[in-house]
């Protein structure tokens, strides 16, 4: 069988997807059009991009996963503001930051010793939760990114984004298609809710 694209995301409440959608609404009237907005569905919180997990790897994926959950609490997750990677000025990425709460972070490393202990590489980047909102056109052209960057410094965010609880936690597979990647759950685990950390 094929190795699977996989990911580990925290999936959003409906209301919070409606409420990225006024956010991106914003964004596409206040930005030039070179951005690949994500459908608010998609729109989710990745905890851990995993890449091919062959089936073997997947059972065991899930079990470890569904241990961990077992083991954290749910929380709450508190959205911010609009950022870009690599940074605002050289915008690639458009996305909401969310505030990093210390159980996001103790969540995010278990996982993270768990997907190594399956053969991932280590993540060389530090863990920065957010939400993506959109991706710039591969085929920008230098000044549309720059008038982007103005845009992005001259936002008034008009829609706040409200927090919400996490109560479970997504195991994903991604399959590239030409239209853009398909999201689609292959498993979701509940944290421990005997008690919540606020
Ligand atoms: P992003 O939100 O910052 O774009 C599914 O592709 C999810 O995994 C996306 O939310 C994406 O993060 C994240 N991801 C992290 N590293 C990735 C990679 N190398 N390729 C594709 N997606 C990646």
């Amino acid at each position: 069988m094929k190795a699977i694209r996989s990911f580990i995301a925290i999936e959003l409440p409906y209301e919070i997807q409606e409420q990225l959608q006024q956010v991106v609404q914003q964004l596409k009237f206040s930005l030039p059009d070179i951005v690949h907005w994500v459908a608010p569905k998609n729109i989710h919180l990745t905890l851990r991009f995993l890449g091919d997990v062959s089936p073997a790897n997947m059972d065991v994926l899930k079990e470890a996963l569904k241990l961990i959950a077992g083991k954290h609490p749910s929380f709450e997750v508190c959205p911010g503001g609009i950022n870009a990677f690599p940074t605002r000025r050289r915008p690639r990425v458009l996305w909401v930051g969310v505030e990093s709460s210390p159980i996001l972070k103790v969540l995010q490393q278990a996982i993270e010793i768990e997907v190594q202990k399956l053969g991932c590489a280590p993540e060389s980047r530090p863990f920065s939760p957010h939400l993506t909102l959109g991706r710039v056109k591969q085929n920008a052209s230098f000044e549309a990114i720059n008038r982007v960057a103005a845009g992005l410094t001259n936002l008034q965010q008009a829609h706040p984004v409200d927090s919400f609880t996490v109560h479970q936690l997504t195991l994903f597979r991604s399959d590239l298609k030409p239209g853009g990647a398909v999201y689609t759950p292959i498993t979701t685990v509940s944290l421990n809710q005997n008690h919540e950390v606020k």
